[in-house]
Order: C-alpha cells, then structure tokens, then sequence
C-alpha cells in the first residue's frame, strides 16, 4: 500500500471563468489567485511529501538537489520518467521510493523485475501513480504536451502542482487554472522568470499591476542575422549562454519561442494580461523578471542562473528556506544590459503572442507544432529558420474549436502533429 499521504481535498470554491480568476478574489493578492486559503496549507507544520514527474530530466535532477538539502522538510514519495529506467532506478534506491513510473512500456517492463518498487506503466500509469500516491506536491518537469494528463490528475487527486513543464500552460492553461479551483489546489511556478513575477507580486494588489517586463537571455544567436540564422545546426542551437537544460526547451530558447510560452504561464499562473507583458533582452539572466506598478515603480528579482533557486521557492512556499546557492554579487557583475527583442528576426514570439491573444484551439496548435518542428529540426529534416514557418503554416491552416475539456485539447494537437508532419515529409515548411 502507498504510504502517502494526505486528508481529501476539499474544494473551496466553484471553478469560475477564466476571466474572473485571478482578478476578482482578494482586493491583495500574496498567494496565487485560484489558492485555497493559506489555512489549508500543510506546509509549513511539518514533512512535505513530492511526487517528481520527469525526475531524470534537467529539472528533475535538480529538484532531488534541493530535495536533498531539506530532507527533514521534503518526503520523496513516487518518481517518474519516460524511458531512463536505470537512472529512475538509482534514484529510487537512493530515496527510498517504491512507487516509479515510465512511459515507455518496454522500460517499466525492465524495472518490473525489482521486488522493492512498484513500477507503473506506460503513460496512464504516470496518472495512476499521482492518484494513488496523492501528495502534498508533485513537480511536472517533464517535457512537452505529455505532462498535461498527469498534472490534471494530481490537481484532481488533490496535490498541489509545482509546474517546470510549460506545453500544458500552453495548450490548455484554462483547463489545468479551472480544475486547480475545482479541487481547491495550487498551482506553483518554477520557471525562473515566472518565479521572478509570482515573487514580485507578493503581498501586492494585482490590479495595481501595469505591466511585467519578462526578461529573455536572447539565446545563442541574439544579433545573428537571417543568412547565418538559416545555417544554424543543432549543435549550436543546443548550446546555450547561461543555462543548462534539457532539448527541447534550449532549442525553443534558441528561436524565442521559449519566451512566448512563458506569456501562458504569466497569464495562467499569475492572472496576467498578454497585452501587458513586455519582453526585454537581457543577456546576463540576472534579472529574471520586474513588474512595474501604476504609480511607475517597479519590482525585479534578481537571482544568479541557477534553477535550484526557483525550484525550492516553489517546493518551500509559502516560506523561504535557506539556501547555500551562489549568491548575486552586483559588483562583480559591473554590468547588466537590457533591450528590446527584434520580432522580424524571431517570430516565434508573434506567433505564440497572436495564439494566445486568439485563444480557442489555437495555442494548442502553437504548442504541438513546435514540438513536431523542434524535433525535425533536431533530426536534420528541416532548417532552423523552418522551425517558425512549420509552425505559422500550421496555424494559419488550422480550423479553431473551442477547448471545454482534455479531448479537445488532444484533438488540436492530434491535428496539428498530423499536419506540421506531413509539411515535414513534403520537403518542410518552405525556407530555407
Ligand atoms: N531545464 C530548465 O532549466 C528549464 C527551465 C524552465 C522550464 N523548463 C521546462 O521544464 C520541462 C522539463 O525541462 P528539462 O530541461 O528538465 O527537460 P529534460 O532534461 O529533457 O527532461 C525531461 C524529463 O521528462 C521525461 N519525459 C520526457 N518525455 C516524457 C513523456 N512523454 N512521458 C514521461 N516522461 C517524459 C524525461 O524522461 P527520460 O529521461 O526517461 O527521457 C525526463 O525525465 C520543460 O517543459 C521545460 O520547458 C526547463
């Protein structure tokens, strides 16, 4: 039997329209506008007990990081990944975790062979796991749409949800914010830059909010021009400035589209307008965001690149934990540079604003199309600069519908693979 974990949830309030969360609740705002109250927080009295989804990855490694520093605060409970049964394995033993998951079928198979775990399957078994382990929080750090159905079932199993993995927020942030309300849970940023955000509007009325600069690092090729842009190869878009991460997501950096899924996440997961997010290049990545107030003052947080840092605010609020992370040494900086982003030459971040902006089906679209192009990108079927034709071809070919459940959103995506696919299979989207 699991060990796990916690009293049912009970919802607090209806799910409202999307329109209404965030903005109508409390006149100030320190926790996130679809929280339940802070009553209802088991955090701060004793054990925390996580779920990790996709703890092999770059985030997940660096959660069980944190982890490990506050083993007193935080119980690993369930670990999942897609196929790396080895190293799920190895971190299971070194937790002391009996409940695992993989995607991928034939790895569980390999794992099914271990009388200490219990070993889920395929990627139904990522949901019966959260829904059997309910924990207080699970960590969504897998990559790409496949974390949607695992993070609606740990909202719906009443686990709050710390959320690294920003396709879902894409595709259907209405969805995950209605059945957060629903079952009276959270959902906590990670991302550095949301973090940032969500950091600078604690205890601040979000009304009084004018506008969020959301910091872009810019990516290798800032300044590179179209007909060095078109040769770029995947080893150089792999190769970040400043930060170390996983694929997909250092190639969506690499053409900004990274930057416009991270409108979704402010506009989900902080109750933010698209139209009043402003992005600013800023190479350094110390500043990782600042919200600027009606009266003209404005809040940043600064932080040095290191995801362990958001990581563990989410995995600590609504407290601080110390930390022996690097320190920013303003000094030793000497300079921070800011500037605008150039649309024409990174269009990904008009294509991801319009979706959003346009909403329905559309940023489900959005979301899958890139995942079909980054990897024919990364495969060598298609160039660089096809990565935001593929994706505009996809949308400006698709047929909107609304989106009122998880097979909508599944349907959009289905869609949008099939048709981005098969612009790969006849040559690509036509640049190059
Ligand atoms: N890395 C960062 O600094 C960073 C910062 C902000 C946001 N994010 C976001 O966080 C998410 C994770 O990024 P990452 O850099 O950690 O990625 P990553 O290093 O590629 O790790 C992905 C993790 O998800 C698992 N996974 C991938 N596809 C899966 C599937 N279909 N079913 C089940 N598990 C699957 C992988 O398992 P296997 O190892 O078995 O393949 C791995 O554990 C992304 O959405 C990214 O945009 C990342």
């Amino acid at each position: 039997m699991p060990t796990s974990l916690r009293a049912a949830a009970r919802p607090v309030f209806d799910s409202r329209s999307p329109a209404s969360v965030g903005l109508t609740f409390l006149p100030s705002l320190p926790m996130l506008p679809w929280s339940r109250s802070s009553a209802g927080l088991g955090g701060s009295m004793g054990e925390k007990t996580l779920v990790i989804l996709g703890s092999t990855g770059s985030i997940g490694r660096q959660t069980l990081e944190v982890a490990a520093r506050h083993r007193e605060r935080l119980r690993v409970v369930g670990l999942a990944a897609r196929r790396d049964a080895e190293r799920l394995r190895r971190q299971a033993e070194e937790w002391g975790v009996s409940h695992v998951a993989l995607a991928d079928a034939q790895a569980a198979h390999i794992l099914s062979h271990d009388r200490s775990l219990r070993v889920y399957s395929g990627p139904q078994g990522l949901c019966a796991l959260v829904r059997e382990l309910r924990a207080d929080l699970v960590v969504a750090a897998l990559s790409g749409g496949a974390g949607l159905a695992p993070i609606l079932a740990a909202l719906e199993a009443g686990s709050d949800v710390a959320l690294a993995n920003k396709e879902p927020v894409v595709a259907a942030g209405n969805l995950l914010t209605q059945t957060a309300t629903r079952f009276g849970v959270q959902l906590l940023p990670i991302d550095s830059e949301i973090s940032a955000v969500w950091q600078c509007l604690r205890g601040e009325n979000r009304r009084e909010v004018e506008r969020v600069l959301l910091t872009a690092s810019g990516g290798p090729f800032a300044g590179w021009q179209p007909e060095a842009l078109a040769q770029v190869t995947p080893e150089q878009a792999l190769a970040h400035p400043t930060w170390r991460m996983g694929r997909k997501v250092t190639v969506d950096s690499a053409t900004l589209m990274n930057k416009g899924f991270e409108l979704f996440e402010i506009k989900w997961l902080l109750g933010i307008e698209f139209s009043q997010i402003e992005v600013v290049v800023h190479p350094q990545s110390v500043v990782h965001s600042a919200v600027q107030f009606r009266d003209g003052s404005a809040l940043a947080q600064l932080g040095c690149p290191d995801m362990r840092l958001p990581i563990q605010f989410a995995l600590s609020y609504p407290e601080r934990w110390e930390s022996d992370f690097p320190r920013v040494d303003l000094p030793a900086l000497g300079e921070l540079t800011f500037a605008a982003p150039d649309p024409g030459r990174f269009p990904c971040l008009r294509l991801a604003r319009h979706a959003g902006e346009a909403g329905r089906s559309y940023p489900a679209v959005l979301s899958a199309a890139d995942e079909v192009a980054v990897s024919a990108f990364l495969e060598g079927q298609i160039g660089f600069l096809e990565i935001p034709r593929l994706v505009e071809r996809t949308l400006e070919a698709h047929d909107a519908f609304a989106i009122s459940g998880l097979e909508d959103v599944r349907r959009a995506e289905h869609w949008a693979t099939q048709y981005a696919a098969g612009l790969v299979a006849a040559g690509g989207a036509g640049v190059s």
